[in-house]
């Protein structure tokens, strides 16, 4: 952990009552993994409960429900597509699908390069604008085939901010 990264993890800590550390856990992750590559290692978990003074499982415990936290390197540019009802509707997981094959990948995999990755989360909280699909902190809607070619055209020649 760096000296930047404990104090955002202090500053953050501060917004809680004395005595509830664990209230913070979850902002706590996210600082965590936004600082190592958007994963989270088993090494880092034990940190953040070490910090937090709970059990590394109470730790593993949120990480390993929320998809937004990741416990393995992931893509630099992760297609996280909605595969909840409304986006399924409109065709959410026949554009998942296109995105695999025109990456050459299956969901959950990465391309060799590191470059891009496909995975289903759950509802984005966009579904009047699906299907829909999350790339960093961008969320992208009324998706379709020609959308998701723009989108990794745009990926390729750095044209994409992330966060
Ligand atoms: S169902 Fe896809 S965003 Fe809610």
């Amino acid at each position: 952990m760096s000296e930047e990264l404990m104090a955002r993890i202090h500053e953050l800590l501060g917004r809680y009552p004395a005595g509830k550390k664990k209230s913070a856990l979850l902002p706590v992750l996210h600082a965590v993994q936004d600082a190592h590559d958007n994963w989270l290692s088993p090494e880092l978990m034990a940190k953040v409960a070490g910090i937090l003074e709970i059990k590394p499982v109470e730790v593993y415990e949120v990480v390993t429900f929320y998809t937004m936290f990741n416990r393995k390197p992931v893509a630099k540019y992760m297609f996280e597509f909605c595969r909840t009802a409304c986006c399924n509707l409109r065709g959410g997981e026949d554009l998942l699908d296109y995105t695999c094959r025109k990456l050459g990948v299956r969901q959950g995999e990465i391309t060799p390069d590191g470059m891009f990755g496909v995975v289903g989360v759950e509802c984005l909280g966009a579904c009047g604008y699906g299907p829909a699909l999350q790339l960093g902190d961008n969320y992208y809607e009324n998706l379709s085939e020609e959308k998701i070619d723009t989108l990794i055209e745009d990926c390729k020649q750095g044209k994409i901010n992330l966060y």
